[in-house]
């Protein structure tokens, strides 16, 4: 059994439980991760904060940037393991795992020299004083992670924590901690001072809620599903936690008759492929200007039919999904596509060796959906997108924006001016023009509105949200 990783140490879990870890690509199970509670949690919160206000502490900002820049060295010499890992954990194919881990090397250097780049700033008040505004870490910071993109998502939040002085207690989802305890324990060899960064893992509604209600907690960073972010945020309002949430989306991928098909079209197939589609900023809805909709979808159909599904080992264009739960709500969410008569368009197959007991889901293009039907307004989580014309800007408009989700849209046009009237009226935390991020952009801030979440992460700005501003009034006068 995999334990806890407390304080620089393997720590035993108070249970004495386990979790058995699956793979995804066949089923089986091959490892136990601890079955974290909340003595489990009180134990890292305590060793986070004696590092806040100890070895950790100290550091300079510097000094911080320079082991987090040792910690992103030694992520990338050692991408290979991690990516075997997460490739496993995940079911990930492997070239997807590869870059995990690439990605979250970078995040670690990106955010190894911001430590000592974020400034507060002076006001001007009245005469007689000199005002400063410092920016400060929290403290100990909570960060609770899913399962879709581990190393990425403790990147882009724990790297930006770490960065701005706060020591961190992490879960990581029940379905994939293996990657971000090797990382843990990697930490410690390259100098990490102990209690700087914690593992506990466990169940959500266990060791993520015991964190969350933990009064030594001073944030929480939720990625997740809207109905446990609300969860989160009820629970951490007991303490009047700050939190930062990013619950996914139903993003839109918005195309217009005057685009290159080109090269929108394999952009356009990753961006709801990459990952089978368990990606919170999924282009999930393809929104397609009337008059091109039979093209473009007749390449797609294309596109989708050669698509490939099997295990994360045979490296195809999708791997399986992370359990068998999942695997029943994107078969559950084409089942009701299939009753009310919506046609599929284009399909990908899983290849003959694939095992049986994998949680395998072909690909599937679903066309003319009703921009009502629950294919089109809420989050599936799997490789399904559905597509719907609309007939001009205002449409277009109008479609991308009717759904509770405001993560991420792209826009496909040649025509400048569309392109920014567009940006600017779509409802989203991030705008692609003609071209899609999904997972990409360590520098490029990230996060929702409505009900994606709020709070930024990603890039600079995410350094703001993993401090808190303290304005010092000085009168000298
Ligand atoms: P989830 O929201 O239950 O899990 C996300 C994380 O929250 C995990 O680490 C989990 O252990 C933790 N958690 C669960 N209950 C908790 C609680 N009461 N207190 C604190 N932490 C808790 O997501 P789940 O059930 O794995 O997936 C269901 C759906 O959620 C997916 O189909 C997808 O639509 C969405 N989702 C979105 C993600 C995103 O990236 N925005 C990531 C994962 C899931
Ligand atoms: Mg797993």
């Amino acid at each position: 059994m995999k334990q806890h990783f407390i304080n620089n140490r393997w720590a035993s879990p108070a249970s004495g439980e386990s979790i058995p870890v699956v793979d995804p690509s066949d089923g089986q199970v091959f490892e136990a991760i601890a079955r974290g509670n909340t003595a489990d949690i009180d134990q890292a919160v305590s060793a986070a904060r004696a590092a806040y206000e100890g070895d950790w502490g100290r550091l300079s900002a510097m000094e911080r940037g320079r082991l987090m820049q040792k910690l992103a060295q030694k992520m990338s010499d050692q991408a290979e393991e991690l990516a075997q890992i997460e490739a496993r954990d995940c079911g990930k194919p492997v070239k997807q795992a590869r870059a995990d881990a690439a990605a979250v090397a970078r995040y670690f250097e990106f955010y190894a020299g911001a430590a000592d780049k974020l400034l507060g700033y002076t006001i001007p008040y009245q005469n007689g004083y000199t005002v400063l505004a410092l920016r400060e870490p929290h403290g100990v910071t909570g960060h609770i992670i899913p399962w879709n993109y581990p190393m990425q998502i403790f990147g882009r939040s724990v790297g930006g924590a770490l960065a701005a002085g706060n020591a961190c207690v992490v879960k990581p989802a029940e379905d994939a901690c293996l990657s971000l305890l090797r990382i843990a324990e990697l930490a410690a060899e390259v100098g990490f001072p102990a209690g700087a960064l914690n593992i506990v893992t466990g169940y959500g509604h266990e060791v993520g809620d015991a964190l969350v209600k933990h009064p030594g907690i001073d944030h929480v960073s939720f990625t997740g599903s809207p109905a446990i972010g609300k969860v989160v945020v009820r629970a951490a309002a007991e303490n009047h936690t700050p939190v930062t949430l990013e619950l996914g989306g139903k993003s839109p991928q918005i195309v217009f008759a005057d685009t290159d098909f080109d090269a929108m079209l394999p952009v356009v197939v990753n961006a709801i492929v990459q990952n089978a589609g368990q990606t919170c900023s999924a282009g999930s809805r393809l929104l397609v200007e009337r008059k091109a909709y039979e093209e473009v979808l007749a390449r797609l159909s294309k596109a989708f039919s050669q698509l490939q599904v099997g295990p994360s080992s045979m490296d195809l264009d999708c791997g399986p999904l992370i359990r068998q739960t999942q695997l029943q709500r994107v078969a559950g969410f084409l089942e009701e596509a299939g009753r009310d008569g919506l046609a599929i368009a284009g399909q990908g197959r899983i290849v003959a060796d694939a095992p049986s007991t994998g949680f395998y889901q072909a690909p599937t293009l679903v066309r003319d959906v009703p921009p009502a039907h629950r294919l089109a307004q809420e989050e599936v989580f799997g490789p399904v997108i559905a597509a719907m014309p609309f007939d001009d800007e205002a449409g277009a408009v109008k479609l991308a924006n009717g759904t509770a989700y405001g993560l991420v849209s792209s826009i496909w046009t040649r025509d400048g001016a569309r392109q920014m009237r567009l940006a600017r009226k779509v409802r989203s935390g991030q705008v692609f023009i003609n071209n899609y991020g999904a997972g990409g952009g360590v520098e490029l801030p990230f996060g929702g509105v409505k009900a994606s979440g709020y709070g930024r992460e990603k890039g600079f700005e995410a350094l703001y949200g993993f401090t808190v501003l303290k304005t010092i009034a000085i009168k000298h006068d």
